[in-house]
């Protein structure tokens, strides 16, 4: 498993003491920045990170702003990406579960760190569990390639 990780400076901290705990995992990561404190734009950050999981370069992605909101906005902009903004760990469980969720969002502000390395682990263990919630990531999936799915409501 490859992991793509990204934050703005709102979530440097956050994004370094992530990486040092998928290292003390195992987990193989690649960082997509930002590399300082120094302000910068994050949909750049969440773009980077995000794209290298569409591609296929990585499997899941982790991506931190101060919020979690801005980045997964952005995130969410890369067709194939179903970024998640996730504040506790029944969130990040379920947005695996039924969402299929490949890129976790979360705040510094928002969360601990302690609470942020849980819902890692949760995320990144949990399975999609498919059958009805296959049909429902499909949807989304028409959603990006342009199609009216609310045309026979
Ligand atoms: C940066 O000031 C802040 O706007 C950013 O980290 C994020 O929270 C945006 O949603």
């Amino acid at each position: 498993m490859k992991v793509s990780i990204g934050a703005d400076h709102g979530a440097f901290e956050l994004k370094e003491a992530l990486k040092k705990h998928l290292e003390e995992k195992g987990i193989d990561y690649k960082d997509f920045g930002c590399f300082s404190k120094e302000s910068v734009d994050y949909p750049k950050f969440a773009y980077a990170a995000a794209k290298a999981v569409a591609d296929g370069e990585c499997d899941f992605g982790i991506i931190c702003c101060t919020t979690g909101l801005g980045v997964s906005m952005a995130a969410n902009k890369v067709a194939g990406v179903r970024a998640a903004v996730c504040t506790n760990e029944m969130l990040a469980e379920m947005t695996r579960r039924h969402n299929n969720a490949n890129v976790i969002c979360m705040g510094q502000k928002v969360v601990s760190q302690e609470l942020a390395e849980k819902m890692v682990d949760i995320f990144l263990s949990t399975e999609f569990e498919g059958g009805r919630h296959q049909r429902r990531v499909d949807l989304l999936t028409d959603i990006e390639n342009g199609k009216n799915i609310a045309e026979n409501l």
